[in-house]
């Protein structure tokens, strides 16, 4: 579904990453890396929104970085690491339709009010709680159902019901074939989700393929990824 072609990215004449060839079949693919490895550089890439140096990324067979960003928004879903750094509205019940409303594709009111109190709804979105906003963040982008979700430390924020309603939104996805790509610099939450693929990002290449479980607490400290035994005691 998702091929990454010999890409390079670069920012200022700064590789990022290196020559990277990835498949993302549809099911959920994790990628894990230290701050500052390239995982939001990625997602933003695949998702359209940064242009490769070098290579291309082909989502069904069409390049993304070609499309009209009407077709690509219908196609990817990019919910930022940063919430607030997508809002472009003064309401909140303004920001949940923009993404409907740029795309044309109605909204899937089921996945908004999994995460989104109706109370919120007349606030800006730039005064909402850290975890407010990733609540409405996430659902203005992933309500028009795109076959493509990619989800950039997600669960940043979230409160118990926060963490539940997105492994539901996620499990959801996963049943409806979509192609999920998380990215975070830990594992928190990861052990709720079944049947990942695992890729360790670390100077700009890819230094692990794999499953979660073939992960152990060398190879996470070797990569700047937390233990088990860091994250839970
Ligand atoms: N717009 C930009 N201009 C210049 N450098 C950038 C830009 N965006 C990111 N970088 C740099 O690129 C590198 C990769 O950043 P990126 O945000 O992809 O890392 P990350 O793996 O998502 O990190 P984190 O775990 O902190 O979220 C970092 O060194 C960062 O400083
Ligand atoms: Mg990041």
């Amino acid at each position: 579904m998702i091929l990454v072609e010999d890409v390079t990215i670069a920012y200022n004449g700064q590789t990022v990453i290196r020559n990277i060839n990835l498949e993302f079949k549809p099911g959920l693919h994790i990628v894990l890396g230290r701050n500052g490895s390239g995982k939001s550089t990625l997602l933003k890439t695949i998702a359209g929104l940064l242009k490769p140096l070098k290579g291309r990324v082909l989502i069904s067979g069409r390049d993304i970085h070609r499309l009209p960003r009407k077709e690509a928004v219908k196609l990817v879903g990019y919910t930022w690491q940063n919430p607030y750094a997508g809002f472009v509205e003064t309401t909140v019940r303004d920001e949940l339709e923009f993404t409907s409303r740029v795309s044309g594709v109605p909204l899937k009111q089921e996945i908004v009010e999994l995460l989104v109190p109706r109370s919120l709804m007349n606030k800006n979105p730039f005064n909402l709680s850290g975890g407010e906003a990733k609540r409405v963040s996430i659902a203005s982008i992933l309500a028009i159902d795109q076959p493509v979700w990619l989800l950039d430390e997600p669960f940043d924020y979230l409160d118990a019901e926060g963490v539940e309603s997105l492994i539901k939104i996620i499990n959801y996805g996963l049943t409806e074939n979509k192609t999920i790509i998380i990215a975070s610099a830990n594992l928190a939450y990861l052990h709720m989700l079944e049947g990942s693929q695992v890729l360790v990002l670390s100077s700009g290449e890819i230094v692990f393929r794999g499953s979660l479980r073939d992960l152990n607490n060398s190879s996470l400290k070797e990569h700047g990824i937390p233990t088990r035994i860091l994250m839970c005691g």
